[in-house]
């Protein structure tokens, strides 16, 4: 039997990846890796044994290893896990999407985890996003995606998870700029930049509703990986 696929889907903040990847992994019957939520989990992690910010940069891959961040697969779902706690409303907290993009810049913080998002996809059958799931993670994936949208279109959505239907001009301008200087500090850094893939398929999704945006991915991978 031929190995399963590994879809990637990369792009800026609050593109739709991880909730599209989700119903895309739940519509193929793989499995979904969410790589930020595991950036997320480290940051948590830093935060909750109050270890400075400054001090980050001097940490080894093995110091954050030690911090026992995991993806363990429960009934056909990756949970993410801290020192053996699962952790998910933790990792949306202000606090962790404020330094998440600085920690994720660190090279040594990278190589922690790059070998636990390899395994999960060792098999193939996984759809996975983030910043360099195509370019770094799995350059050889059988389908790479690149989602984009308008910047504030971006933010809209982002307000409206968070429960907001008719953000203010004040939050909306805030969120905005939080969005604008994560994506600035995701691009700009020199280890695994956020970039399109080479072969990369780019999807805008700023007039696309949610389910459409599935549909195009979905499509895309049973074009391009016949059964
Ligand atoms: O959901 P959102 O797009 O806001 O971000 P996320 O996917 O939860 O990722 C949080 C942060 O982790 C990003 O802003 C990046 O700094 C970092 N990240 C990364 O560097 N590489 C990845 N493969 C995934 C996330």
């Amino acid at each position: 039997m031929s190995r399963k696929p590994v879809v990637t889907l990369d792009g800026p903040a609050g593109s739709g990846k991880s909730t599209t990847a989700k119903a895309v992994a739940d519509a193929l019957g793989f499995l979904h890796l969410d790589s930020g939520a595991l950036y997320r989990a480290l940051t948590f992690a830093l935060l909750e044994a109050d270890i400075p910010a400054e001090r980050w940069p001097t940490l080894t891959a093995d110091d954050f290893r030690e911090l026992d961040v995991r993806a363990v697969q429960k009934d056909g779902t990756l949970l993410v896990e801290v020192a053996g706690r699962p952790v998910t409303h933790e990792l949306r907290t202000a606090e962790v999407t404020e330094h998440v993009s600085r920690l994720a810049g660190l090279p040594e913080a990278r190589r922690s985890l790059i070998g636990l998002q390899r395994s999960v996809g060792a098999d193939g059958g996984l759809v996975t996003d983030g910043r360099d799931m195509g370019t770094v993670v799995f350059p050889d994936a059988e389908v790479k995606v690149f989602l984009v949208a308008d910047l504030e279109e971006r933010a809209r959505r982002r307000l409206a998870e968070a429960g907001d239907s008719s953000p203010y001009r004040h939050d909306l301008r805030e969120q905005v700029a939080s969005i604008r200087e994560r994506d600035r500090q995701d691009t700009e850094r020199a280890h695994s930049p956020l970039r399109e893939a080479k072969g990369a398929h780019r999807i805008d999704t700023t007039e696309l509703d949610f389910d459409e945006q599935v549909r195009e991915v979905v499509d895309l991978v049973r074009r391009l990986t016949p059964p």
